[in-house]
């Protein structure tokens, strides 16, 4: 029997492969067979992708800089030249800014908003004419537990990942008669670059850790699973949802 998680041949685009959850989830669906481009800010993205690539499967690497919307559609243009064709975009970009509310710079907000929600947008937009043609994609954004909760100290990401949950949901409603599926993963708090700050606070990462039901931080590694359920005919009657991958924490 084929296996409905069977992905092996499809073609992918990872935004920020270069490191943390996005390179993890490179790894685990070039494992399963599917050919990649990473993109990342700099150079690193392409070190990424030269230590997952194979002959049989090869994995390219794109630099763009998110925060230029126009760098965002030279580096889709760019993917597409590398792949030749499209069934999987993983957006998984993401930066944090933490500022009090009361103080929070205006051009740190438009960073934060462009680089995690409108780049998404724009790489779905791009990504939904291809794959509208043939009428077969996949989508998977990446959300947070701020697309739920609100968090402090961080309105823009806070507000940057609701976005992008009701994004999942807005492209769902439009693409899914029509053979795209998108859904959302967010993620709880993994241990990456984006957490560095909370888990250096002894005490911010006490009171996390107590929080969540699993006793540890997530890994790279535990976002795989899921990355290759919504990637594959799997997840064929599942459109617009927002998984949770947490360790729990959502349930407390
Ligand atoms: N680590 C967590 O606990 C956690 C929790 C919830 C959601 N997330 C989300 O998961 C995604 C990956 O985060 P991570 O934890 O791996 O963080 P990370 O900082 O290790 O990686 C972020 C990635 O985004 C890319 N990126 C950052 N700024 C960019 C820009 N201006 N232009 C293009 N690419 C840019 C980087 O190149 C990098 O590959 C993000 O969307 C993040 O918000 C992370």
């Amino acid at each position: 029997m084929k296996s409905m998680f069977d992905i092996r041949g499809k073609k992918a685009i990872i935004s920020g492969g270069s490191r943390g959850l996005g390179k993890g989830m490179a790894q685990g669906l070039h494992d399963a067979g599917v050919e990649l481009v990473l993109m990342g800010t700099n150079e690193n993205v392409m070190k990424a992708a030269a230590q997952i690539h194979t002959e049989e499967v090869p994995a390219h690497g794109v630099i763009a800089d998110f925060r230029d919307k126009k760098d965002v559609e030279k580096a889709f243009g760019s993917a597409m030249a590398l792949l030749g064709d499209l069934d999987i975009l993983v957006n998984n970009a993401g930066m944090q800014m933490r500022h009090p509310a009361e103080e929070f710079p205006l051009e740190d907000w438009d960073t934060v908003l462009t680089v995690n929600l409108t780049s998404a947008f724009i790489m779905s937009q791009l990504a939904g004419k291809v794959m509208l043609q043939k009428g077969y994609g996949k989508i998977i954004n990446i959300a947070s537990l701020l697309s739920f909760q609100g968090g402090i100290t961080v309105p823009a990401y806070a507000a940057s990942k609701g976005g992008i949950a009701q994004l999942t949901k807005a492209l769902a409603n439009e693409w899914a008669g029509r053979g795209i599926n998108i859904n959302a993963i967010a993620p709880g708090y993994m241990a990456t670059d984006n957490t560095a700050a909370l888990r250096a606070d002894e005490v911010r990462n006490r009171q996390i850790l107590e929080r969540i039901p699993a006793g540890r931080y997530g890994t790279p590694e535990d976002m795989v699973g899921t990355v290759i359920y919504l990637a594959s005919p799997a997840s064929d009657y599942v459109n617009g949802s927002v998984l949770v991958v947490d360790g729990g924490w959502m349930g407390r």
